[in-house]
């Protein structure tokens, strides 16, 4: 049963105590939900102008880097780019928040393109990402058996990937000689949704075998004892044994990347909803609660928590627009007092995030600026990057949601 009533009521108890303490709240989903749709409409405009006057649905915003004015883009063909599902996702978002039929008309248009990703072999684990964030809002939003049975094929290309004999999936196939082994990642907790998603609309049983595999191999060797998490655990690709826990993308194979800790924030977070297991119920609140306890003030992480730069290491947005989406729906999971501490951690991020300080308004028309892509390789640093603006627009429309008290996903409810 939903605790979400709980939640609404702790809310609004804990929004009139700040509003008798003399403290603004700010925040008003609504507002900067417009924000957004100022920006993509901006980002139509300007993708069209560049291509002079004709929209290419073939190349996908991916960036705006530090200083500069107007996205980088990626070509939607590219079967290796793992962000391309974000800017379709984006605009389903956009249009569910204005129920703008232009929107729509170009969340197609841009989620076709990606339709050929369903009929190929898997290049790696992002699979979910690119699908089930372009297709599966489309899906959510309109019903089209088309886009379900996408969503069903790429599933199963994903569960191509699973290794049985190790029990999770093989995340970087390319990678396998780099690391020594069978290697996950932490993001590809984000791709379980996918799985278990098909699993409960037409696909096998399996495909959420997998996905429980997954995650609770996951859960027993990719976090330290203080539930800091790895970037990549390194299996052996025979007997499945864990070799060791390093980092690709953080500082150092000890420290807790900011991105990485997110994305398992938001994967069990993700799994509980379609298991209602109450080990990731538990689990996940432990690995929030270290991230939350560390937090810089503002609630917006530095990109990996350990740097010794810090304070003037840079931040990663894109892993506060993660958390505080995240930790929305978590809220609905928990007895009312740990949920008005969750919810009111993602308010504070969200109003972050929403502040001159951190969104991009003029300077470029992305919706956030500050955040962190691939530091150790000199990549996308402090820059503005299509996931951030994905987990934040998903944030505030699960924010609106939760003001109104209403439950984010009633429909898995009497799940067990
Ligand atoms: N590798 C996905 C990420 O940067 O979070």
């Amino acid at each position: 049963m939903t605790q979400l009533k709980n939640v609404f009521t702790a809310w609004a108890a804990g929004a009139l105590l700040l509003a008798c303490e003399g403290t603004p709240e700010t925040l008003d989903a609504s507002h900067e939900l417009a924000y957004c749709h100022t920006q993509v409409c901006r980002s139509l405009d300007e993708l069209r102008q560049a291509e002079g006057g004709q929209m290419d649905y073939n190349m996908m915003p991916r960036n705006v880097l530090k200083g500069e004015k107007q996205w980088n883009c990626r070509r939607a063909d590219n079967p290796e780019e793992w962000c391309n599902g974000f800017w379709p996702g984006i605009l389903w978002y956009d249009y569910e928040a204005t129920g703008d039929e232009t929107i729509r008309q170009e969340a197609e248009r841009f989620t076709q393109q990606l339709e050929y990703l369903s009929r190929r072999p898997a290049f790696d684990h992002d699979l979910g990402f690119l699908i089930y964030c372009s297709y599966g809002n489309g899906f959510r939003l309109t019903g089209r058996e088309d886009y379900r049975q996408v969503i069903l094929a790429t599933a199963d290309t994903l569960a191509t990937l699973y290794r049985p004999q190790v029990g999770t999936i093989l995340s970087w196939p390319r990678n396998v000689g780099v690391f020594g082994g069978h290697n996950t990642i932490m993001d590809n907790m984000i791709n379980l949704e996918m799985l278990m998603w098909a699993s409960r609309n037409g696909g096998s049983r399996q495909l959420a075998e997998i996905a429980i595999n997954h995650a609770d191999k996951t859960m027993k060797y990719h976090f330290r004892p203080d539930f800091t998490s790895y970037h990549v655990a390194v299996y052996d690709t025979l007997t499945g044994d864990f070799l060791r826990g390093c980092t690709h993308q953080g500082l150092a194979d000890h420290t807790m990347w900011a991105r990485g800790q997110a994305w398992a924030i938001y994967g069990f977070t993700t799994m509980y909803r379609f298991t209602r297991s109450e080990s990731y119920l538990e689990f996940v609140q432990q690995v929030a609660d270290v991230y939350l306890q560390r937090l810089p003030d503002d609630g917006v992480p530095y990109w990996d928590f350990d740097d010794p730069q810090i304070p003037t290491a840079p931040r990663d947005a894109s892993a506060a627009a993660v958390v505080a989406s995240a930790l929305l729906e978590l809220a609905d999971y928990v007895p009312a007092v740990k949920a008005n501490y969750y919810v009111e951690a993602a308010r504070k991020m969200l109003s972050s995030l929403s502040s001159k300080a951190y969104q991009s308004r003029k300077a470029n028309p992305s919706f956030l600026l500050h955040s962190t892509g691939h530091l150790p390789a000199g990549s996308e640093i402090d820059a503005s990057i299509i996931y951030a603006d994905y987990y934040y627009i998903e944030a505030l429309l699960r924010l609106q949601r939760v003001e109104r008290g209403e439950a984010l996903y009633p429909e898995y409810d009497e799940v067990k």
